[in-house]
């Protein structure tokens, strides 16, 4: 079972749109297919870059893509939709119980302010669903509006998470629009995500730290 045969599935990619679509009806942040990629490639890279194995790589892909699909249904309960619908996806391709459970676990325990990991690749889904925060991401247009949340993606122009494989650090490094954002301002906004992503690093024997415009913060 690998990412690559769900993504062949044109029905996935329909129901990404559409959830992606619901998301901007509701003001929401951008949830379609470049989340679902990025999230996807993310998770993927940081448990090679830890030495997972090859199955924990592929489900922490499959994991990450699949993780917003629900919202096609509904943004409040887009968890549980999202890990029935992988359910559905996975089983279609014959996936193995025990690889679907651990796809379904991880996209159920995702999101949230305080996301607690079940396992490996629950932890790279919350990595790296939290470090996709980038301005184009934003869809309200008047900042009268904007939530916490919104503030911290119309002010980052870029993220990335870097892995420190000696020293076993997972680094979330951001640039940060100080004229939009006082840093400051910005830390305080990211808090709350900061538990989970410690968590989440923990449970891949790692360390998490935050970088905001070359100052480290974490
Ligand atoms: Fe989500
Ligand atoms: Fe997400």
């Amino acid at each position: 079972m690998s990412l690559a045969e769900l993504q062949e599935n044109p029905q996935i990619q329909t129901y990404l749109d559409k959830a992606n679509e619901c998301a901007c009806l509701l003001g929401c942040i951008e949830h379609g297919a470049r989340h679902a990629k990025v999230c996807a490639d993310t998770g993927r890279a940081l448990m090679a870059k830890l030495g997972y194995g090859g199955i924990d790589m592929e489900l922490s892909a499959i994991a990450g893509f699949l993780h917003d699909i629900g919202w096609l249904v509904n943004k409040d309960h887009h968890r549980m939709v999202s890990a029935h619908l992988a359910h559905q996806f996975m089983s279609m391709k014959e996936g193995q119980p025990e690889n679907v459970a651990t796809v379904m676990s991880a996209i159920g325990n995702h999101g949230g302010l305080h996301p607690q990991p079940v396992g490996t690749v629950s932890a790279a889904v919350i990595l790296s669903d939290f470090a996709d925060i980038h301005q184009s991401r934003l869809r309200k247009e008047n900042p009268v509006d904007f939530d916490d949340k919104d503030k911290l993606h119309a002010a980052t122009q870029s993220s990335s998470l870097v892995v420190d494989q000696r020293q076993r650090t997972i680094t979330l490094e951001l640039d940060v629009d100080e004229s939009r954002f006082p840093v400051n301002a910005y830390f305080q906004a990211f808090l709350p995500r900061v538990g989970a992503m410690r968590t989440a690093a923990s449970t891949l024997n790692s360390s998490f730290r935050l970088v905001v415009n070359k100052s480290r913060l974490l």
